[in-house]
């Protein structure tokens, strides 16, 4: 059994595929081949505590199902920062003197990123925009993208973050806005957070800007619905990791002998996603040979989202080398988009 968390990707093949002459998109080739998921999972699911990576989600079932996510009355989140992301226009528009590039983590559907295009689409002639996610939505995203605005040349990178960074600094591009809505930055644990927000540091010179889109501390009841609502799509959205599994992987996981578990650890401020065998049973992954043992009530983890306070954001600014331009908020106090620049 591979024991390796991330293997490490050796040679990195891109391919780059043009789309219209406006925009064009790289691809490992890495992705297309089933071995890192395989690896992942088998290192994944043999742990004493089981678990699966959350950037696994997003297959094309589980980004629409977090499309759909997206618009349910409870998880507030996407309604809440598209708000204040247009209210704040005007106020953006004053902090970008010059021309900016826009580089996205984590694009989705884009429409978020809209408010910021029509600015620099307002603003300058031309505007170049790359556009970094691991699903394969990007490419339908920025199809139409580019057909809205006609001064727009996108080019986009489908893989991780990270690998879609280091890309990006490869490219040294003059004026940045690197902007990760969302809240996905809660997806990786606090140490995690600080590598990420100094490899966004590093890759930062004096006049670029880092929108960053966090969701904040609230009512438990609020939070625990936003990850258990009531039509249960975030139910469906969990449970189609173990799909995935089923379809790429050749495995015979019985979806109704599983449930979907969300509370809020209030120790840790996070949301902690779980799938819960419901009796002790046994599934097969046959495309890496795995007899898996389940025990009634086990959990397998999914995901973590973290949830944050205006003082711990500064902290961990702080620390990061960023400094927080400003701090805008909707009038719950729900969430919090925080423009930031390079300490110096
Ligand atoms: C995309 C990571 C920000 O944590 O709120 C939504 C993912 N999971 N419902 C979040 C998610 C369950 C989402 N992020």
């Amino acid at each position: 059994m591979a024991q390796t968390l991330s293997k490490p990707r050796l040679k990195q093949k891109y391919r780059k595929i043009k789309i219209t002459p406006r925009f064009c998109y790289f691809r490992s080739e890495n992705l297309e081949n089933q071995s890192d998921f395989a690896t992942e999972i088998s290192y994944s699911l043999t742990r004493k505590n089981k678990f699966i990576h959350p950037k696994f989600f997003y297959d094309e079932k589980g980004s629409k199902l977090f499309e759909e996510i997206c618009v349910l009355q409870e998880y507030y989140l996407t309604r809440t920062e598209l708000e204040i992301l247009r209210s704040i226009k005007l106020e953006m528009a004053n902090h970008l003197s010059g021309d900016y590039a826009l580089i996205e983590l984590g694009s989705g559907s884009a429409t978020k990123t809209r408010t910021l295009l029509e600015i620099l689409t307002r603003k300058q002639k031309s505007v170049e925009y790359y556009p970094i996610d691991i699903s394969e939505i990007l490419k339908e995203t920025s199809e139409n993208l580019q057909r809205d605005y006609d001064n727009l040349n996108i080019m986009g990178i489908i893989d991780q973050y990270e690998i879609g960074l280091k890309f990006i600094k490869k490219l040294s591009i003059q004026n940045q806005l690197i902007v990760f809505l969302g809240s996905s930055l809660g997806n990786f644990n606090l140490e995690e957070n600080m590598k990420f927000l100094k490899k966004i540091r590093a890759l930062m010179k004096e006049n670029d800007l880092f929108l960053l889109g966090l969701d904040l501390v609230k009512d438990t009841k609020i939070l625990e619905k936003a990850y258990n609502d009531s039509k249960g799509v975030t139910s469906k959205f969990n449970l189609n990791l173990l799909k995935r599994i089923n379809d790429e992987l050749a495995a015979n996981f019985d979806l109704d002998k599983f449930e979907h578990v969300s509370l809020f650890n209030n120790e840790e401020k996070r949301i902690e996603m779980y799938l819960r065998s419901k009796e002790k049973h046994e599934v097969l992954i046959s495309a890496i040979n795995l007899a898996l043992k389940l025990e009634k009530d086990e959990l397998i983890h999914t995901e973590y989202s973290y949830k944050y306070t205006v003082s711990g954001i500064k902290d961990m600014a702080e620390k990061a080398g960023l400094k927080p331009v400003k701090i805008w908020r909707d009038k719950d106090n729900y969430f919090a988009l925080v423009l930031f620049s390079i300490k110096n």
